[in-house]
C-alpha cells in the first residue's frame, strides 16, 4: 500500500513528529510505501477563494501544493500528525487543507473521482499542551471534513493531553504504544 503522511508541525523533532514515527515504523515493518508531507517546509500559500477551481477543479496558485494533490490521489491510506495549535490545527496544515477546496469543487460541483483507490482509510494523530479536550474535537471537526473530501470516508483519532515542551512525548510510552498501534490497525482492509 502507499500511506500518505501529512505531518502538521513547524516544529523539528517536535511530539507529533516523533508520534508519526511511530506510525511509520509500524508502517515499514510491513513493507508499505510511505510518502511524508510536511506543509511548515514547504511553499503552500492560503486559498484565496478565488473560484478559480470551480469550473476545473484545478487550483491555479503555482506552487507545491501540486504535488500534494498528486499524493492524496495516490494513497490507499493517509495519516495526519498534528499539534494543537489556538483550538485548531497548525496554519501550514490548514493551508493545505484549505487548498483542499479545489478537489471539493471536483468531486461535489464537478462530479469527477478524486482516485481511483478504494477503501481508503484515515488516522489523525494530535498531541497538545492542554488538559482541555475542546481544541481536539474543533480539530478532528477541521480534519474529518478533510478527510471526507479526499474520499477517505472513515478515520480513527487518537490524541495525547497535557504534552507540551519538545520531545516532552517521549516520556509517555503510552502514547508511542497507542500510536503504533492505531497505525497498525489501519493497515487492515
Ligand atoms: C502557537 C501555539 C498554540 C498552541 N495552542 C494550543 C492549544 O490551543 N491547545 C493545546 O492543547 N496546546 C496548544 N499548544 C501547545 C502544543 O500543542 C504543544 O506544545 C505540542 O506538544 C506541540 O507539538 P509539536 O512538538 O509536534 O509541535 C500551542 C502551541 C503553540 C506554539
Amino acid at each position: 500500500m502507499t500511506i500518505l503522511v501529512i505531518h502538521g508541525s513547524p516544529r523539528i523533532d517536535g511530539n507529533s513528529e516523533i508520534l508519526m514515527k511511530e506510525a511509520i515504523k509500524a508502517f515499514e515493518e510491513e513493507g508499505h510505501e510511505i510518502e511524508v508531507i510536511k506543509p511548515a517546509l514547504m511553499k503552500i500559500a492560503p486559498c484565496l477563494n478565488c473560484d478559480g477551481c470551480v469550473e476545473t477543479g484545478e487550483c491555479i496558485i503555482q506552487d507545491d501544493m501540486h504535488r500534494v494533490y498528486e499524493a492524496i490521489s495516490e494513497a490507499d491510506r493517509v495519516v495526519v500528525a498534528s499539534p494543537v495549535f489556538f483550538f485548531g490545527v497548525p496554519a501550514q496544515l490548514k493551508a493545505l487543507i484549505d487548498r483542499c477546496q479545489a478537489l471539493w469543487c471536483k468531486k461535489y460541483l464537478l462530479k469527477q473521482p478524486i482516485t481511483d483507490k478504494q477503501g481508503r482509510k484515515g488516522l489523525l494523530v494530535m498531541v497538545g499542551g492542554m488538559a482541555r479536550e475542546k481544541g481536539f474535537e474543533a480539530s478532528n471537526a477541521t480534519v474529518t471534513a478533510f478527510f471526507r473530501t479526499i474520499d477517505v470516508p472513515e478515520h480513527e483519532f487518537v490524541y495525547f493531553k497535557k504534552i507540551d515542551a519538545k520531545g516532552e512525548v517521549l516520556k509517555h510510552p503510552e502514547a508511542l504504544r497507542a500510536t503504533y498501534e492505531a497505525a497498525k490497525r489501519l493497515l487492515s482492509p
